[in-house]
């Protein structure tokens, strides 16, 4: 059995429907702060099996000796955590302490109850300021995010290494997203943010359906080919795939394992708007406004090394993102509620 932190989230669900049509067990633990219990319901629906969805915290030590302790749980996937870089900036302690004091706890539960692999959402974000338009390889050094909420990334990825060090029976992949984004083909799950979405993708959804008036774009002024910033889009099912991929890959070793999870290929923020505007047949309103402070230029993955060692890629173009993104959204203008 798998326990998925944080399953009830975003990439969490879809990795949860991915692992079940895998054929593996999944409990889910997530304190729903920023989910509905209603995405692990049509999970159970679409993949016609059961995750069971225990409602709770990872910093809860005595709920996770419990949960530990009464199931077969041969692993973690953890994706657990605060995610917003801009509230981040404005409540440093609230990251730290969901993030990393999270994390801690989860790790010294897992330790002390035998449980020794793990997954972990890590975030492109651990490669820091690089300097210009940078294809980013696990084997650079990692730099300084400029968000509290990067910096917890960077936190937790050593917090692991220094763990594996002291304890070689632990196993641990840490899996460094880009840009995840799109949703399951059948439009009944997907990403559904609180407020006004602060990324890209759930900003032009918004718009799309009415709810938010244009898009600012920020920054027409790169050193890019029309000006706007460039990221490395991947489609969340791919990214629920690689998952599977890495969990599998690590079962029967030890130390700790890196992958970049991205497609290889930079889009810039007017592609998106072009593709999202095909996918849903109407114009997306939008104006250029300045640049958003800590945004980098232009960064995608190196996706070689998840390609040779997990026999993964993604499969999905940037228009299938967008096409399954306006899928979830028409049919859930206001998300799971
Ligand atoms: P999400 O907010 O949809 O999912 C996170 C889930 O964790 C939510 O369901 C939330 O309720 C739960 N949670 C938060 N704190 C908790 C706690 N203390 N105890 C129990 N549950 C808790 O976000 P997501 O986009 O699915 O991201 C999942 C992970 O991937 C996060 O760790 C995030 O930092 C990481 N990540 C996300 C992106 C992205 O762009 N979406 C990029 C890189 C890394
Ligand atoms: N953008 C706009 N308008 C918006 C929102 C975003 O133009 O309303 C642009 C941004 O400037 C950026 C691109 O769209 O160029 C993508 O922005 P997102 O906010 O969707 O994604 P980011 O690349 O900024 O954020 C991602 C992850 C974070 C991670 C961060 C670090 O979502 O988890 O990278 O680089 F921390």
């Amino acid at each position: 059995m798998i326990l998925v932190t944080g399953g009830a989230g975003y990439i969490g669900s879809h990795t949860v429907l991915t692992l079940l049509q895998h054929g593996h067990d999944v409990l889910v633990l997530d304190n729903l702060c920023n989910s509905s219990a209603e995405a692990i319901h049509r999970v159970n629906r679409l993949t016609g099996k059961n995750a069971r969805l225990i409602e709770g915290d990872i910093r809860n030590r005595a709920l996770l000796d419990q949960i530990l302790g009464e199931h077969p749980i041969r692993a973690v996937i953890h994706f657990a955590g605060l995610k917003a870089v801009g509230e981040s900036v404005q409540k440093p302690l609230a990251y730290y302490d969901n993030n990393v004091g999270g994390s801690i706890t989860l790790i010294e539960a897992m330790q002390a109850a035998g449980v020794k692999n793990l997954v972990f959402s890590s975030s492109a974000t651990v490669y820091g300021e690089q300097g210009g338009a940078r294809e980013y390889t696990e084997t650079m050094p990692l730099g300084v995010p400029s968000s509290p909420y990067g910096k917890t990334k960077v936190m937790i990825e050593t917090i692991l290494g220094d763990t594996a060090h002291a304890d070689p029976a632990w196993t641990i992949a840490l899996l460094r997203y880009f840009n995840p984004v799109g949703a399951h083909e059948s439009g009944d799950i997907g990403e559904d943010p609180q407020g006004i979405p602060n990324n890209l993708v759930p900003y032009i959804s918004q718009v799309a359906v009415g709810r938010l008036e244009r898009l600012a774009v920020y920054g027409d002024d790169y050193d890019t080919p029309d000006g706007t910033c460039l990221r490395d889009y991947i489609h969340v099912m791919d990214l629920a795939a690689g998952h599977v991929k890495a969990l599998e890959h690590i079962a029967d070793k030890t130390g700790v394992y890196t992958w970049n999870l991205g497609s290889g290929t930079g889009s810039s923020v007017l592609d998106v708007v072009r593709a999202y505007e095909k996918a849903c047949g109407k114009a997306i309103p939008y104006t250029i406004a300045p640049r958003r402070a800590g945004d980098l230029p232009a960064f995608w993955a190196n996706p070689e090394k998840a390609a040779r060692e997990l026999g993964w890629r993604t499969e999905r173009s940037l228009d299938d993102m967008m096409a399954d993104t306006w899928r979830w959204q028409a049919k859930n203008p206001q998300g799971y509620r």
